[in-house]
C-alpha cells in the first residue's frame, strides 16, 4: 500500500496502530475470517474505527486514494462482500460499532451498525419486550441485513428488517455524515432499504419496534427416506396450502432438506388450538413425523431457530442461488416432478445440498414494490438452492445448481425470475436486474448522484447511471 495511504488510514484511526491491519502486519492472514471459502480476499487494509467520525475520515482516504470501500458487519454475504468481494479494497469492519439504547416514549432502539442479530435480539426483548423483523441465524450482521431486506420468521407479520429502519446515520461517499429518513435525504433513505453497500457506510440504525410475540407453537414434519415422485408429491402439497390467500399471517412456514430427509418446519405466533385449525398437519397425502411443541417464550422460540441454524453459520466452501416464485406462476405438478426427478442427479463432490423454500407473503405483499428499493414484495415463495463442497466447489456442482433453476426457468419461458440481493449470486451476469428489479433505474440514477466515482463498490454494487448529470 502507497506510504501516503497508509499515513492517511493511521491518522483517521486517531494514531490507534491496532485498528489498521494491512497485507504487510502480521495478523492480516488471520484478521480475514471470510464466510464463503470458496471466494478467498485480500483486502488493501481492514479498518476497525471506533466512530462514525473515523468511519467518515476513512472514506476520505479511500476516496482520495481511488479505492473502493465496503462496509463489513457480521460477515455473512455469500460472496464475502463485506470483505470488498474482490481484492484490493479499503474494509470497514464495524465490530467496535455495536452500541444499544431505547427510548420508551417513542419505542425506537439506536442500534450501532456492526451489531449482530442475536445481541439485538436479546437487547431489545430486555427493553420491555420488544422485537423488530430479520432472520434466524444470529451471528448475521445488523449492517448487511437492515441494508438489503431481512426476510424472518415474523415478516408475514410485520414486513422485513429494513421496514422497521425509521433513520440512519451515513457517511457518504465524499466523507460527509449524514441523517437518512423519510424527510432528511429521502432518496438515500429509500435505496438504503434493499441496496445500502451500493452508497454509503451505516453507523448507527435508528429502529421502530413492536411488542415480541408471546411464544407460540413450534413444530416440525419430517418426511425420511422417500423416493423422488414421493417428495414431489410432499412439494405439491405444500405448495397448494401455502398459496391459499387466506392463510393466516401468523404461521411462518418453510421447506427444508434433501436428499434423506424433507422437512415442513417453522412456528406459528398464537395459540396451539389455533394452530390446529389452519389443518397443515392434514394436508399432507403422505404422513409424516410430527414434532409439534409450545415455546411460551419469544427468547426460547428465537434460541430454536439460532440452534437449527448453527451449521449453515460456519464458514464453508459453497455455492447456492435463488429465485422467486410469485403467486400467478406457481410451478405446475409436472414441473415439480421434474425438480425432484433433476434432484437425484447429485454431483460427486457435493457434500450436503440442500433446498430451501420459504413462504414470503402476509404483510410483505402489503407494501409496494417500488416503496423501498427492496422490490420483492409480491412473491409468494423463495426457492433457495445450496451445495457444500469439501474444498472449491467445482463446476459440476455449479452446473448442479444452475440446472436445477433451470428446471423452472424452462417452465416458464417468457418470466424473468428475480433473486434476492441477500443471498448474493456472485455469478450472475446480470445481478443488479435481478436483485432490484424495476428499481434498478432510479437507483442508478441515485448513485449517479451520491456516488458518482463508484467509491461504494463490490461485484454487483448498483452501477452508476448513465446520461447527463448535473456536475461539471
Ligand atoms: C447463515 C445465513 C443465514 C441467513 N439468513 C437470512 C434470513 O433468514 N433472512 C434474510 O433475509 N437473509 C438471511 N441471510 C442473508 C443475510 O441477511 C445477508 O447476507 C446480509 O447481507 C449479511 O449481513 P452481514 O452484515 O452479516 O454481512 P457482511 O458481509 O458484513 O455485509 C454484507 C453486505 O452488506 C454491506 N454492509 C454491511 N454493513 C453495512 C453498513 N453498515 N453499511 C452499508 N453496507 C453494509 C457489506 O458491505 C456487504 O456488501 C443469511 C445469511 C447467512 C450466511
Ligand atoms: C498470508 O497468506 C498468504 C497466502 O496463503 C501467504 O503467502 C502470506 O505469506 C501470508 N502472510 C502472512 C503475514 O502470514
Ligand atoms: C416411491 O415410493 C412410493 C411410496 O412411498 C411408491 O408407491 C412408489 O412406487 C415409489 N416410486 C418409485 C418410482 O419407486
Ligand atoms: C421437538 O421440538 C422441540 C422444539 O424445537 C425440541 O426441543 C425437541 O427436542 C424436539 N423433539 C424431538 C423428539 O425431536
Ligand atoms: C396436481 O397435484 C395435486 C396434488 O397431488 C392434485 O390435487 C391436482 O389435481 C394436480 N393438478 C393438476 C393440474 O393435475
Ligand atoms: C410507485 O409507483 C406508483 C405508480 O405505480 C407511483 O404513483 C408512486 O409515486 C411510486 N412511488 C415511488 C416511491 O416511486
Ligand atoms: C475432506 O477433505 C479432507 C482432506 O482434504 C479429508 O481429511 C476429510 O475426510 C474430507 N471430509 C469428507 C467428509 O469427505
Ligand atoms: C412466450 O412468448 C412468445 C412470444 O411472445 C409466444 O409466442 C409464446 O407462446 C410464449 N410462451 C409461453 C409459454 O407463454
Amino acid at each position: 500500500m502507497p506510504a501516503a495511504l497508509s499515513i492517511c488510514l493511521l491518522a483517521a484511526l486517531s494514531a490507534n496502530h491496532s485498528a489498521l491491519v494491512t497485507p504487510s502486519s502480521s495478523d492480516y492472514n488471520s484478521s480475514l475470517a471470510i464466510y464463503n471459502l470458496n471466494l478467498p480476499i485480500y483486502p488493501a487494509a481492514v479498518t476497525y474505527p471506533s466512530s462514525t467520525e473515523e468511519v467518515a475520515a476513512i472514506v476520505k482516504c479511500a476516496a482520495e486514494g481511488n479505492y473502493k470501500v465496503q462496509a463489513k458487519s457480521g460477515g455473512h454475504s455469500y460472496g464475502n462482500y463485506g470483505w470488498g468481494g474482490e481484492s484490493g479494497e479499503i474494509v470497514i469492519n464495524l465490530a467496535n460499532l455495536d452500541g444499544y439504547s431505547y427510548d420508551d416514549s417513542t419505542g425506537y432502539a439506536t442500534v450501532g451498525a456492526g451489531s449482530r442479530l442475536g445481541p439485538v435480539t436479546t437487547a431489545l426483548y430486555n427493553s420491555g419486550k420488544r422485537a423488530i423483523a430479520h432472520g434466524s441465524c444470529p451471528d448475521v450482521g445488523i449492517g448487511g441485513h437492515a441494508t438489503i431486506g431481512g426476510v424472518g420468521p415474523t415478516s408475514r407479520q410485520w414486513g422485513a428488517t429494513i421496514d422497521h429502519v425509521v433513520s440512519a446515520t451515513v457517511v457518504l461517499a465524499n466523507g460527509r455524515i449524514a441523517t437518512v429518513s423519510e424527510t432528511e435525504n429521502p432518496d438515500l433513505f429509500w435505496a438504503l432499504k434493499g441496496a445500502g453497500f451500493s452508497y454509503f457506510v451505516v453507523t448507527e440504525f435508528v429502529f421502530k419496534t413492536e411488542a415480541a410475540p408471546v411464544g407460540g407453537v413450534s413444530y416440525t414434519y419430517a418426511f425420511q427416506g422417500l423416493n423422488a415422485s414421493a417428495q414431489s408429491q410432499v412439494f405439491k402439497d405444500f405448495q397448494t396450502f401455502i398459496s391459499n390467500p387466506d392463510l393466516s399471517w401468523e404461521l411462518y412456514i418453510m421447506m427444508v432438506g434433501l436428499p434423506e430427509v424433507l422437512e415442513i418446519t417453522g412456528a406459528f405466533f398464537g395459540s396451539l388450538d389455533d394452530f390446529n385449525a389452519l389443518g397443515l398437519e392434514q394436508s399432507f397425502s403422505i404422513p409424516p413425523a410430527a414434532n409439534v411443541t409450545v415455546i411460551p417464550n419469544w427468547l426460547d422460540m428465537v434460541a430454536i431457530w439460532a440452534t437449527e441454524s448453527e451449521t449453515a453459520e460456519e464458514p464453508a466452501y459453497f455455492y447456492a442461488k435463488s429465485l422467486d416464485i410469485l403467486p400467478d406462476a406457481l410451478l405446475s405438478n409436472d414441473t415439480i416432478d421434474s425438480m425432484f426427478e433433476y434432484l437425484t442427479t447429485t454431483p460427486d463432490d457435493a457434500l450436503t445440498y440442500e433446498l430451501e423454500v420459504q413462504l414470503v407473503s402476509g404483510a410483505m405483499a402489503e407494501i409496494a414494490s417500488n416503496a423501498t428499493a427492496f422490490p420483492h414484495r409480491d412473491v409468494l415463495y423463495w426457492i433457495f438452492a445450496y451445495a457444500s463442497t469439501n474444498g472449491t466447489v467445482s463446476e459440476t456442482t455449479i452446473d448442479f445448481l444452475d440446472g436445477f433453476n433451470n428446471v423452472i426457468y424452462d417452465a416458464f419461458p417468457n418470466e424473468t425470475f428475480y433473486a434476492y440481493a441477500g443471498y448474493v449470486d456472485p455469478l450472475l451476469t446480470n445481478g443488479p436486474e435481478l436483485y432490484w428489479a424495476d428499481n434498478l433505474p432510479r437507483l442508478e440514477e441515485i448513485k449517479k448522484e451520491w456516488d458518482p466515482r463508484d467509491v461504494f463498490h463490490n461485484p454487483q454494487t448498483v452501477p452508476v447511471g448513465e446520461g447527463s448529470s448535473g456536475e461539471c
